[in-house]
């Protein structure tokens, strides 16, 4: 006979005899973020990774996540459901053009988005999320010039909104970059009265059209401050769980890719490689873990310290 198991039952029973914490990003499958301790963006995951007393952390995201609750805690376990839970965005930014990179500017500042390597955090002085870009660009001095890496549309959004000059790394993210112009104004013209809301990974033509820019945290916030409106939502579609459950009245319309016409949304592959099966056996054999470099994470925890600093 066919033996289904139950997953969410058994991960909970899991996590709770190994004190183990799981974290989800907005990204993961709706049921992953159902069997999580804490879902959020990138800066609320660190915080979270940050504070945790458990003794394994199952982070239930991408690999720079996990990698950046490793350096927070040399001395824990993290684990992640499937070390193939890459990001195109960190894949953009190899330290090895980054190293001479910076090396070629020695008078600039470097501030890196999370989403890059422990690599390129170790070469860097200040981490930043899309949360916390801006305040982060704005803590360094007027006359300092700044590496921005390596998401460029993030870059010039920054530069957008201080009106500085920064050096970008030529990077992105798929899955922001894929969204289409023309889908959005076709779903614009349908719904006029929609606010579109993006994220700043997108590129510049379509945050232009938005109203709201801002993290996935800032934009299920943004959508929960204003529920009686209707909005077009620019970013992965898998932030539309939460952001539901937060607004269970208000129409939330996601934006198509220009590739995708068979779904109306958008999805990171990576962020979907985990699954509940995947998560289960991870909880129970405790691998793949994470594993990092001890130089390379004594260098990298600096520059993530100073952003968990500047975020309070
Ligand atoms: P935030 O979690 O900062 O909103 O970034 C979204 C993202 O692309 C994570 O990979
Ligand atoms: Fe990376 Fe983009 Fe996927 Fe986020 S959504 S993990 S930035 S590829």
């Amino acid at each position: 006979m066919f033996f289904e198991m139950d997953y969410a039952k058994e991960i909970a029973r899991l996590k709770k005899e190994k004190n183990a914490v799981i974290l989800a990003h907005y990204y993961q499958r709706p049921e992953i973020q159902d069997v999580a301790d804490y879902v959020g963006d990138s800066l609320g995951l660190s915080q979270q990774a940050a504070q945790t007393d458990a003794d394994m952390i199952v982070f239930a995201g991408v690999h720079f996540m996990a990698e950046t609750a490793k350096i927070l805690n040399p001395a824990k376990k993290v684990v992640l459901p499937d070390l193939n839970a890459g990001c195109s965005l960190a894949d953009s930014c190899p330290a090895s053009l980054f190293e001479p990179f910076v090396k070629a500017h020695p008078d600039h500042v470097v501030i890196t988005y999370i989403n890059c390597s422990a690599e390129i955090k170790a070469l860097s002085d200040i981490v930043c999320t899309s949360s916390n870009a801006l305040k982060i660009v704005n803590s360094v001095p007027k006359e300092t010039p700044i590496i921005f890496a390596p998401d460029k549309n993030l870059g010039n959004y920054i530069m957008s909104q201080t009106g500085r000059e920064m050096l970008l790394w030529d990077g992105s993210c798929i899955v922001h970059e894929a969204f289409s112009m023309d889908k959005l104004l076709n779903l614009h013209q349908e719904h006029p009265e929609a606010v579109i809301i993006a994220h700043p990974e997108s590129e510049t033509h379509i945050l232009k059209t938005a109203q709201y820019i801002g993290s996935t945290a800032g934009m299920i916030n943004y959508v929960k401050q204003h529920s009686d409106k209707k909005f077009i939502v620019g970013t992965e579609a898998g932030i539309l769980h939460e952001m539901q459950k937060e607004v269970p009245g208000t129409e939330l319309i996601p934006l198509p890719s220009k590739e995708n016409n068979t779904c109306a949304c958008s999805e990171c592959a990576y962020m979907k490689v985990n699954t509940m099966q995947k998560l289960y056996d991870c909880l129970l054999n405790e691998t793949p873990e994470i594993h990092v470099d001890e130089k390379i994470m004594d260098r990298a925890l600096l520059p993530i310290e100073r952003m968990l600093e500047l975020s309070k």
